[in-house]
């Protein structure tokens, strides 16, 4: 009976059309997908009676198209590809714009979500729900987007974004993972996929689908701002991590099949040639001709995003950067003839926060092009509404091909697809069991073991026949220096609660002091000084200094800039003069937390062992385990680190003189060198 219907009804849409074939001046009615029938204004009113009797019958035949269609694309015994190809078949052009369009939560409403059926949400670094930043009412605003989207025609699942890129680290109580530099040092495959499995869990907790990780930059010049967010200057490395961190994160997904267990979709970003900006400069240039740089790639720095898409990585973000001149948004042959053709990424990408305005030309340019290189999904963080709106209007001005909006669109239905949103149930017991571990101790386990592995031992001297890791356990008298050792904010960097993350206590988890603490009190007393006169008459100093958190342009430095706070500095000083005055030699220990290496030359040679934490995290007893515990040291550094940072533009040229410590060195406790493997 249906089927009866629907050939009368398309009939007379067919009749139609021929007979108004030959108009000239045209109106589009874009009234369904089947429907798209032109007239001209003249014809179109004096035949008023038939057009309304044809809507009429249209909407009917629309309903019965897409109760057809429901039975296929809601169901996940058909096959990815079969519920993509009846979902397409009944989208307005309208509909398929908007799910082309992310926007941030702060931006969008529930009925903003009703009304347009927007096809994703972020929430960007930093921003929490307006009822409060903790797990639950995370989970509140998702869901109620979540839901509000099922009320939409075609109840297509919104899906959700977040930056969770050491941990769920947006949300206050979350366990926060040492940043990829620091798993970079780690340099531990089984590692990653143990922390993609918390992450992956600490997401779905709060009712996310999906983080734009990893970030698979390395960087060649610690003067940018995002050099914690890569791994390590080598791509190799980056490879070797990032392929099975995605694989564990999307529960071990293959081609087109779906997603199982507590997964969540990655992203790898960000597409292409960061880290290699001029000066390092954040969003920056990098000054290499098309065809230098085409050289560039062959040489292994698209091996990371070959392994992530070996590991079916389903979605990847484009860099703000340019090459040449040139922004990668909008560079057709780097995102879809490398990218899509030649490496066969058959995920969808998705535009940077904004990225596109950055883009040459007016909006509707910045949008068209892009498009057309590539983009599948527009990140408009608050132009959402005009992006898709746009879109609509590119595809009717014929700038954009019907074809390629069919393309992004079913890319971002396989992705949704694939990861079971169109059979996930909105706030389930599973997703409240989940919620019920966040930030367990549990998880934090694993970021515990995961800051053990980051240390890496720059420096530990022999003083009569002991090394000085081997010789602190000794120590009844510890004393602390420096605000570093009781500040979480710190040790977490940015990208933790705040986009830029914040100095202080801002959430649950385990200050380096306390760490050292618990793991000494039952033979040794531990105090604390911050600075000034400091008092040194201990045995033992364990000095912690380092950066305040940043992120991205924030993070940016001229070579003068890559060192300590300055009350760190004083401090180091304050500490010296106090000993110097003293007359006492105490061990003294060096613990940097940084996203990069940064101007300790001077200390080194002040301090008898010296450790590099990078960003741990939340979890700093981790430091305390390896400092006075049985675990020994097994991080080696990911990238070299230099001298003199006046030199760092030209940091791989230097002689092997100006190297304070290589790429790949570290130490154990009895002093061996170890090997990077
Ligand atoms: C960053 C991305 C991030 C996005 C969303 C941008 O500023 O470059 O890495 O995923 O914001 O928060």
């Amino acid at each position: 009976m249906k089927n009866n219907k629907v050939f009368k009804f398309t009939g007379l849409i067919l009749s139609m059309a021929l007979l108004f074939s030959a108009c000239g001046s045209q109106i589009e009615t874009s009234v369904s997908p089947q429907a798209s029938v032109s007239v001209s204004q003249s014809e179109s009113e004096s035949l008023s009676d038939v057009t309304s009797v044809s809507e009429d019958d249209q909407k009917e035949q629309d309903e019965a198209l897409l109760i057809e269609a429901k039975k296929i694309y809601q169901s996940a015994d058909h096959s990815v590809q079969e519920r993509i190809d009846a979902l397409l078949s009944v989208m307005t052009l309208e509909e398929k714009a908007y799910q082309c369009v992310q926007g941030e939560q702060a931006n969008v409403t529930v009925d903003d979500v009703k009304r347009t059926g927007i096809g994703s949400v972020l929430s960007g670094g930093g921003s929490a729900p307006s009822t409060g930043n903790n797990p639950e009412n995370w989970q509140e605003r998702v869901n109620e987007l979540k839901a509000a989207a099922l009320e939409t025609r075609l109840e297509i699942p919104l899906l959700y974004g977040i930056d969770a890129v050491h941990g769920n680290n947006n949300i206050y109580g979350a366990t926060v993972f040492p940043h990829n530099i620091g798993l970079g040092a780690a340099n531990d495959p089984e590692l990653m996929e143990e922390i993609a499995k918390v992450v992956a869990r600490e997401v779905r907790a709060v009712g996310v689908q999906y983080s734009f990780a990893p970030c698979l930059a390395n960087p060649q010049n610690e003067r940018w701002g995002r050099t914690y967010e890569g791994f390590s200057e080598k791509a190799s490395d980056v490879a070797k991590l990032a392929g099975p961190f995605v694989a564990a994160l999307q529960g071990y997904v293959t081609d087109d099949e779906y997603m199982q267990g507590d997964a969540i979709i990655a992203c790898a970003k960000h597409f292409i040639g960061e880290g290699y900006t001029e000066d390092g400069i954040n969003q920056g240039d990098v000054k290499m001709t098309p065809a230098e740089f085409d050289k560039l790639l062959s040489m292994g720095i698209l091996d990371p995003y070959r392994a992530c898409i070996d590991s079916n990585v389903l979605t990847l973000m484009p860099s703000y950067n340019s090459i040449d001149g040139l922004k990668c948004h909008e560079n057709r042959h780097l995102l879809t003839e490398v990218l899509k053709e030649q490496l066969g990424f058959k995920g969808m990408v998705i535009s940077d926060y904004n990225a596109i305005q950055q883009c040459k030309g007016t909006y509707n340019d910045q949008v068209a092009n892009c498009f057309n290189a590539g983009v599948d999904m527009f990140m408009e963080a608050q132009n959402w509404d005009v992006c898709a709106k746009t879109i609509v209007n590119l595809v009717k001005e014929g700038k954009i091909t019907e074809e390629r909006l069919n393309d992004a669109v079913s890319r971002i239905l396989r992705v949704k697809f694939m990861s079971n949103m169109f059979d996930e149930e909105i706030n389930s017991a599973h997703e409240n069991e989940l919620l019920s571990e966040f930030g367990s101790a549990e998880n934090r386990e694993v970021a515990r073991r995961a800051v053990r592995e980051s240390l890496v031992l720059l420096k530990n001297d022999k003083i009569k026949g002991k090394t000085t890791l081997e010789r602190m356990k000794d120590a009844t008298n510890i004393i602390v220096c420096g605000s570093g050792a009781f500040d979480l904010g710190r040790q977490c960097g940015g990208w933790t609660i705040f986009w830029e993350g914040k100095a202080g206590n801002i959430t649950q988890g385990t200050p380096v002091i306390q760490g050292i603490y618990d793991e000494v009190k039952d033979h040794a007393k531990v105090s604390h000084n911050v600075n000034g006169k400091v008092d040194v008459s201990g045995d033992l100093i364990v000095t912690v200094i380092g950066e305040n958190p940043y992120s991205e342009t924030g993070g940016d430095r001229l070579p003068s800039g890559l060192k300590p706070i300055s009350a760190d500095v004083k401090l180091l000083d304050a500490i010296e003069e106090s000993i110097a005055e003293n007359g006492n030699d105490p061990l003294k220990v060096l613990i940097v937390l940084a996203g990069r290496p940064i101007d300790i030359t001077d200390y080194v040679d002040r301090y008898d062992a010296v450790v590099m934490a990078f960003l741990p995290g939340t979890e700093g007893e981790g430091i305390a385990d390896v400092l006075f515990g049985d675990y020994d040291f097994t991080g080696t550094l990911p990238m070299t680190w230099i001298k003199d940072q006046e030199k760092v533009n030209d940091k791989f040229s230097l002689p092997e003189s100006e190297i304070l410590f290589p790429y790949g060195f570290g130490l154990n406790k009895a002093g061996k060198k170890l090997t990077r493997e």
